[in-house]
């Protein structure tokens, strides 16, 4: 890694893809290169994915332009991500070609470093857009460095498809994360000044229990610290009866004991955050939580404290540490109760002036509000004007499935099916006419020859050309 960053700070950029399990230190890894980065005078520009949503298009890269305005002397943001909001796009090719303009001017002076965390739930528009990008990395001191998590990439996701590619184009450097040996174990416990014996005990624990993930040694550490089994006294460390100890063997037990030390003032609101997303917002948390401002705070500094939590600099959000934490947090919520938050988020989302479509149908599909399909069309429509085409169609497919059987809604239904057809009729042709099918009966149905007709026109230039 240091070789690649040393190449690309030298003036030829390269990109670095950086692969593991869940919890193994890819985040970890990658941030302490950043600042290795930043010693040696590269700006770092940092764009998450997010989990337990609808990703929007280009998220990472609407993250990292929304996360970077602050940056000093930073060249104008392509015209569509400013402000990390995403607005119309007229031509791709254009808006492609106004990121490299970004990364060129980014890199005329100093070198650079951007960092795309968590690529497995990214959306196909990001992934193009990188894959566009790669190849011309070469001509910027510039490493992009991409994070994701190597076991949940499935066989239709966009970042799996175009893996082999992206890698082959950019000339792109793999790294795959494997789990920690014993020897690993022992250094990272080393600090903690055990006699010989102790030190042999716990290792053999974490051995057993930890399976190797960093994430999970950590996080049992704290648990015996917080249960004083390891403990510091006057003359160096001591470790208990680690026989005794109940040992959960699953992590989603070793996070529920931890929350549930911080007592039930503190447990619901964390698990409400969760319902709400990696990345929470305080005015939000608040009024979902019913929490005032002080009792809220009481919550956040309790989270940051125990490592749960981690707070924005604006003052504004807080964070999940890690993305585990708020999947085992949102795990332990009972499917009614988390139905209840998620409608209360939606709730007050509506009232905002101008909500995140794809946030805001994400959380009335898991309330199961009938609401969902139109800002689901909301989404698919930003997405198209976007050219974030698959995501459009994977939005429009899920409202117009949401309609199925909805009384007065086969005309809408109707009409979905058929914009879904046009954006799917590259991608998956023979979708396509799968739904043309379902939308001539509808058309049926309805009793409209017109759209009808239309229907069986494009169907049979689908069939002619495919
Ligand atoms: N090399 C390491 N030495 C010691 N602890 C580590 C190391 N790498 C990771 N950790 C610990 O493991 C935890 C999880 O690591 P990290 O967040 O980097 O995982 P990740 O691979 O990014 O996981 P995810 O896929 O969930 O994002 C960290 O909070 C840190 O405490
Ligand atoms: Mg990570």
């Amino acid at each position: 890694m240091r070789t690649e960053l040393a190449t690309a700070v030298a003036g030829q950029g390269r990109l670095v893809l950086l692969g593991g399990e869940a919890g193994i230190g890819k985040t970890t890894l990658a941030r302490d290169l950043s600042r290795e980065a930043v010693a040696l005078g590269c700006r770092v520009l940092i764009g998450h994915c997010y989990d337990l949503t609808n990703p929007p298009p280009y998220g990472p890269w609407l993250d990292l332009f929304e996360g970077s305005q602050s940056l000093p002397a930073l060249p104008a943001p392509p015209a569509a991500f400013a402000g990390g909001a995403l607005a119309a796009v007229t031509d791709q090719a254009a808006l492609f070609a106004e990121v490299r303009r970004f990364l060129a001017e980014l890199t005329a002076n100093d070198p650079a470093l951007i960092l795309l965390e968590d690529l497995h739930w990214a959306d196909q528009a990001s992934v193009d857009l990188l894959r566009h990008v790669g190849p011309h990395l070469r001509h910027w001191p510039l490493l992009l460095l991409a994070t994701y998590r190597a076991d949940e990439l499935s066989r239709g996701h966009p970042l799996s498809r175009q893996f082999p590619a992206l890698v082959r184009e950019a000339d792109g450097f793999r790294l795959d994360l494997r789990r920690l040996a014993v020897d690993a174990l022992r250094a990272l416990i080393s600090e903690r000044r055990l006699a010989r014996q102790d030190e042999d005990r716990l290792v053999a624990y974490l051995e057993r229990h930890a399976e190797g993930n960093p994430f999970f040694a950590t996080e049992l550490l704290r648990t015996l610290e917080e249960k004083e089994l390891l403990r510091r006294t006057e003359n160096g460390w001591s470790l208990g009866e680690l026989d005794r100890v109940l040992v959960p063997s699953l992590l989603r037990q070793v996070i529920d004991g931890r929350v549930a030390r911080l007592g039930e003032t503190t447990r619901q609101p964390l698990a409400i955050a969760a319902v709400i997303g990696q990345e929470v917002p305080l005015a939000l948390w608040s009024e979902v939580a019913e929490l005032d401002e002080q009792a809220l705070l009481d919550v956040v500094d309790g989270a940051v404290e125990a490592h749960l939590l981690d707070a924005e600099r604006d003052g504004t959000r807080v964070r999940f540490v890690h993305a585990l934490t708020r999947e085992a947090l949102y795990e332990s919520v009972l499917p009614p109760r988390r139905r209840t938050w998620h409608q209360l988020v939606a709730e007050v989302l509506l009232t905002s002036t101008d909500p995140e479509p794809d946030a805001l149908a994400f959380h009335l599909q898991e309330a199961g509000d009938p609401r969902a399909w139109e800002w689901l069309v909301k989404a698919g429509d930003r997405a198209q004007r976007a050219y974030a085409w698959l995501t459009a169609a994977e939005r429009l497919r899920t409202a117009a499935a949401l309609l199925d059987g909805v009384a007065g809604k086969d005309r809408m239904r109707c009409q979905l099916l058929y914009r879904l057809s046009r954006l799917q009729r590259f991608s998956d042709p023979a979708g396509a006419i799968g739904a043309l099918d379902e939308a001539g009966l509808l058309a049926a149905r309805v009793g409209d020859p017109v759209l009808a007709a239309e229907v069986q026109w494009h169907r049979g230039n689908l069939l002619f050309y495919a």
